[in-house]
C-alpha cells in the first residue's frame, strides 16, 4: 500500500464523530479502514454479497471492472495469453515475478516430478459411483490428499507450504483426468512427465492402451491458453472460501477441496458447462429472441449463462481473449461454420444491442466461449469445470500462501444483523402452542 492513512473519513452516529484511516492502493478505490470500528463506536457494517468490501490487503491480482482490466502481478492478461505459458503465469501468480530461464526449467521441473498420485489413490476412486460428475470426484480425492500427504499438511513450516503448493498444482491435473476417465469407464491413464503440463493433461484424458494417441498442437496451445486465463481473479467466490477455510489453519488440500466445492456453482465456474448446455438447447439463431425474452423474464429463473459478472461492468478481457482462440480454433481446424459458434456469435450480438443486457452492464464473461473450445477439443460438458478448477488451482493456492504469510492474518470471523427473537424464557412442552 501506498500513502497508508493519507487522508481519513469521517463517520458521525448520533452526533459522535469517529475518524476512519483511509488506505490508498497501487491501484483501484481507496479502501476505508473500518477494522476499529465496532470497539470505538459499537456498530457493524453490513454488506452481503461483499459489494464493498475488501476482505483482506493483496498483491496478486488487480481487476478493474470498468475498464475491463485485468493483471496478474502487473502484467495484462491478454499479453499473459499471448506469449506466456501457463506454468510461467503459475510462477508469476506464486513467486510475485515471471521467472528467468533457469527459474523456468527449475520450476517446471519440480512440478513434473509431483505429477503422480499416491498408488493407493486409484483405489479411492473406486468408491465413487461411475456417473458421478468429475467435480463431486473431484473434491472429495483432493480433500482426501490430507490422508495420503501427511508431511505436508503443517501450515505453520514454509517448506511443507511449499510442496503442498507444488503438489496440487501437478496433480490436479492428474486426478481431474483420473475422474473423467473413471466415469466413462476407460483404464486410467498415469502422466508423462516429457510432455508439458497442457498435453500431459490431454494425454491423460484422451490417450488409452490400446492405440497412440497424438496430441495436436493447436489443441495443446489453445488448453494452456485456457488455463491462463483461468488461472487466477482475485478474491472470487472461491478464493475467498479457500481464504476463508484456512483462516482457521485448516490443512491446505481440505482448504482447496473447499475452493472446489464452490467453483461448482453454476452462478461461479459451473456456469461454463451450463453455457454450453444452453447453447445447444437453443440450436439454432432462429431461437435466440425467445430465450432473450427468457432470460429478461422476472418471473423466469432462467439467466444467460456466460453473461454478466460481479466485477466487470464492461468487457471481460477474459472473454475477449477466449472469442479469438475460438475463432482461431475452428480456422485452424477448417470448420469455419461451426453451429454453435455461429449460436454463440449471433447472441452475444444480440444481447449487446438489447436494452436489458445494455442497461445492466451484462457483457459475456470468461465461461461464454471457452465451453465452444472445450466441446471442440471432445471434452464433455462435466468436464469444463474441472478444468477451470486445474487452473484456480494455481490462484488458491498463491492466495492460501499470501494470505498464511500475512502477519494480520486473523480467523475469519463475520458479524451479522440479527433478526430473530429476542431472549425469552424457555416454554415447557406441555405449555407450547400447537
Ligand atoms: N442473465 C440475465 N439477467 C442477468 C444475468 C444473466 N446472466 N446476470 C445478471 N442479470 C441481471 C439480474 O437479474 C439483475 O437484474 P435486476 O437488476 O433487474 O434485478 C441484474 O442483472 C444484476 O444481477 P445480479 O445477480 O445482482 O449481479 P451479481 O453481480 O450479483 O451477479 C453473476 C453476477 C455472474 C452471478 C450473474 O451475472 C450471473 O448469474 N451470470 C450468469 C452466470 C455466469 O455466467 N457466471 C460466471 C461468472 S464469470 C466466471 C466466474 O467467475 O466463475
Amino acid at each position: 500500500m501506498k500513502d497508508v492513512k493519507a487522508a481519513t473519513a469521517k463517520l458521525t452516529i448520533e452526533g459522535r464523530s469517529i475518524d476512519l484511516p483511509i488506505l490508498r492502493p497501487t491501484l483501484g478505490p481507496d479502501v476505508i479502514d473500518i477494522r476499529s470500528l465496532y470497539k470505538e463506536a459499537g456498530v457493524f457494517t453490513l454488506d452481503p454479497g461483499f459489494g464493498s468490501t475488501a476482505s483482506c490487503e493483496s498483491a496478486i491480482t488487480f481487476v478493474d471492472g470498468d475498464a475491463g482490466q485485468l493483471l496478474h502481478r502487473g502484467y495484462p492478461i491478454e499479453e499473459l495469453a499471448e506469449k506466456s505459458t501457463f506454468l510461467e503465469v503459475a510462477h508469476a501468480l506464486l513467486y510475485g515475478d515471471l521467472p528467468d530461464r533457469a527459474q523456468l526449467i527449475e520450476f517446471e521441473d519440480r512440478v513434473t516430478r509431483h505429477t503422480m498420485i499416491h498408488e493407493q489413490m486409484h483405489n479411492f476412486f473406486c468408491g465413487f459411483r461411475r456417473d458421478a460428475h468429475p467435480m463431486a470426484t473431484l473434491v472429495g480425492v483432493v480433500g482426501a490428499m490430507s490422508a495420503f500427504y501427511h508431511d505436508s499438511t503443517d501450515i505453520t513450516d514454509p517448506w511443507q507450504r511449499e510442496v503442498a503448493s507444488i503438489r496440487m498444482i501437478a496433480k490436479l491435473p492428474t486426478i481431474a483426468a483420473m475422474a473423467y476417465k473413471y466415469s466413462i469407464g476407460q483404464p486410467m491413464i498415469y502422466p508423462k512427465n516429457d510432455l508439458p503440463y497442457a498435453s500431459n493433461f490431454l494425454n491423460m484424458c484422451f490417450a488409452v492402451p490400446a492405440e497412440e494417441y497424438r496430441i495436436d498442437p493447436i489443441f495443446a496451445k489453445a488448453m494452456d491458453r485456457i488455463f491462463i486465463l483461468h488461472a487466477d481473479h482475485e478474491q472470487n467466490a472461491s478464493s475467498s472460501t479457500v481464504r476463508l477455510a484456512s483462516s482457521s489453519g485448516a490443512n491446505p488440500f481440505g482448504c482447496i477441496a473447499a475452493g472446489i466445492a464452490c467453483l461448482w456453482g453454476p452462478a461461479h465456474g459451473g456456469a461454463n458447462q451450463a453455457c454450453l448446455e444452453t447453447l445447444r438447447e437453443i440450436g439454432t439463431k432462429d431461437r435466440i429472441p425467445e430465450f432473450i425474452k427468457r432470460a429478461k423474464d422476472k418471473n423466469d429463473p432462467f439467466r444467460l449463462m456466460g453473461f454478466g459478472h460481479r466485477v466487470y461492468k464492461s468487457h471481460d478481457p477474459r472473454a475477449t481473449v477466449m472469442k479469438e482462440s475460438a475463432h482461431e480454433i475452428f480456422e485452424l481446424l477448417g470448420t469455419k461454420s461451426n453451429p454453435i459458434l455461429e449460436v454463440a456469435t449471433e447472441l452475444e450480438r444480440i444481447a449487446l444491442e438489447d436494452d436489458y443486457f445494455i442497461e445492466r452492464n451484462l457483457y459475456p464473461n470468461v465461461d461464454f466461449y471457452s465451453g465452444i473450445i472445450l466441446d471442440a477439443m471432445g471434452f464433455p460438458t462435466s468436464m469444463f469445470t474441472p478444468i477451470f478448477a486445474i487452473a484456480r488451482t494455481v490462484g488458491w493456492v498463491s492466495q492460501w500462501r499470501e494470505m498464511i504469510s500475512d502477519p494480520h492474518q486473523k480467523i475469519a470471523r463475520p458479524r451479522q444483523l440479527y433478526t430473530g427473537a429476542a431472549a425469552r424464557d424457555y416454554v415447557d412442552m406441555g405449555n407450547r402452542k400447537s
